[in-house]
């Protein structure tokens, strides 16, 4: 797949010398040396996962399970380079490690950086499952080609996630019911300062112990008049860091006040869009029509994530409670803007059932009460039997307990620590010694202790 159309730009190189003649031109006038008319696009390579080249780590961490620790990543990550003469270097699976970055480089001043945020889950099965991580991968390639980093195949991208938790899943994600967080980040790279479409990116994928989560109630407040997450034309349908940096004083400040996130509003209409970095669903039954809806905000305007756990709710929720389920009600499935005074009048009005929010972090988290400028609402049911149904049955596919397209089985290699060979070891032990006897050398032999 080709870069982004503007870094394919700087690609072009000329060629070849022009025959048009300039103004003034007589037999022993110079021609420009070069002009702009014909061109050549060098062929970019793809990132290719064939071509992974793997080393595994001599030093394997000790296993944990506690997400608190300063480390939580497995031992390994995955690592690719690009750049726009030549594309992407070959992909390497390493022991996982500080990166290499120049302090010019573009994300360090330009927020040239986007992620994803996908699980692995270890089934009641056995079995190592993701959950649409197609879906991870194509949001990926719009969030970096929202701000000029590169694209790639989403396929490759697809099968690189997969290869490191065939690696570390199986020393990492032994139990089940339990599952990895993963996260593939991209960043503009480079050693150059300047307001420009980076040059060189990498993209690094890693693998992190994660809590087991049954997401408690929780209590939301509603951003102030000043504080707008995402705008029309803006970026807040990109998983870039630069949406969530702005947000952190003001997801402070909701859980000093002892609420667990920020509802984001949405201009003077108030429109409701998302709680924290989840999407936001309310059950409630319409004023006009008398049927009940579960409702969220829309995609068309792209001031919202299009969420890999949203979209599954409204998919299992148009397939499975559009009828009567036993005793409870079908449902309206509805993607619009709704306001803040709706749901207030739902409220009054004893229409707002359920609330909840949805994010692959901590799931599908019901919400219980919203704080809205002086204004407290709360929905009939605190932990809703329609959140916990969908919930039951997300849970059910990523956990294998239902069979189901959605949940992807990946193999799994494991990785064995290479034993090291002592008689190498002593031979190497012996150099050092006796180049710490050299005094040109003891200096940077210090040196080298102390990096490592
Ligand atoms: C701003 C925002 N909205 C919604 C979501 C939920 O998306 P998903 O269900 O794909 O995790 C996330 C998390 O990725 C997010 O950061």
């Amino acid at each position: 797949m080709s870069p982004p159309s503007a870094v394919g730009q700087n690609l072009v190189r000329v060629t070849a010398a022009s025959s048009l003649a300039g103004p003034n031109y007589t037999d022993s006038s110079e021609p420009p040396a070069v002009a702009p008319v014909a061109t050549t696009v060098p062929e970019l390579a793809e990132l290719d996962p064939s071509k992974v080249k793997i080393t595994l780590t001599r030093n394997p961490k000790p296993f944990h399970e506690n997400p608190g620790a300063p480390d939580t990543t497995t031992d390994h990550w995955i690592t690719a380079k690009w750049n726009y003469k030549t594309g992407w270097q070959t992909p390497e699976l390493k022991p996982s490690g500080p990166i290499d970055l120049w302090p010019a480089a573009s994300c360090l001043h330009y927020a040239t950086e986007c992620f994803e945020g996908l699980k692995a889950y270890r089934g009641f099965d056995g079995s190592l499952r993701l959950f649409r991580p197609n879906c991870n991968a194509a949001r990926m390639i719009i969030s970096s080609t929202r701000i000029a980093l590169p694209s790639c195949s989403p396929s490759a991208l697809e099968e690189l996630i997969k290869l490191l938790i065939s690696h570390d899943a199986p020393k990492w994600l032994p139990k089940p019911g339990t599952c990895l967080y993963i996260r593939p980040t991209m960043i503009g790279t480079g050693t150059a300062l300047g307001v420009q479409i980076p040059k060189e990116a990498m993209l690094f994928i890693l693998a992190a112990v994660f809590p087991v989560l049954d997401a408690k109630p929780m209590r939301l407040l509603a951003s102030r008049e000043n504080s707008i997450r995402s705008w029309p034309g803006g970026f807040g349908f990109a998983k870039v860091g630069a949406n969530y940096g702005p947000s952190l004083m003001a997801h402070e400040e909701a859980q000093s006040k002892g609420y667990d996130q920020i509802l984001w509003i949405f201009d003077k209409s108030c429109q409701v869009t998302e709680a924290g970095a989840s999407n936001f669903f309310v059950i409630w039954r319409n004023k006009d029509t008398n049927k009940l809806q579960l409702i969220t905000a829309p995609l068309d305007n792209r001031i919202i994530l299009d969420g890999i756990t949203r979209r599954s709710v409204l998919e299992i929720a148009r397939d499975r409670l559009t009828g009567t389920t036993g005793e409870l009600e079908g449902l309206e499935i509805v993607e619009r803007t709704y306001t803040m005074t709706d749901l207030i009048d739902a409220h009054k009005d004893g229409r707002f059932i359920e609330a909840f929010a949805t994010g692959t972090a901590y799931f599908i988290s019901p919400v219980y009460d919203i704080h809205f400028r002086g204004t407290d609402i709360q929905p009939l049911q605190k932990s809703g039997r329609y959140t916990t149904l969908i919930k039951g049955w997300l849970k059910g596919i990523m956990y294998g307990k239902e069979r189901n397209e959605w949940a992807v089985v990946v193999k799994e290699v494991g990785f064995k620590t290479e034993t090291i060979d002592e008689t190498e070891v002593e031979a190497f032990a012996k150099k050092i010694r006796e180049l710490k006897g050299n005094t040109a050398w003891a200096a940077a032999l210090e040196r080298v202790a102390r990096e490592i």
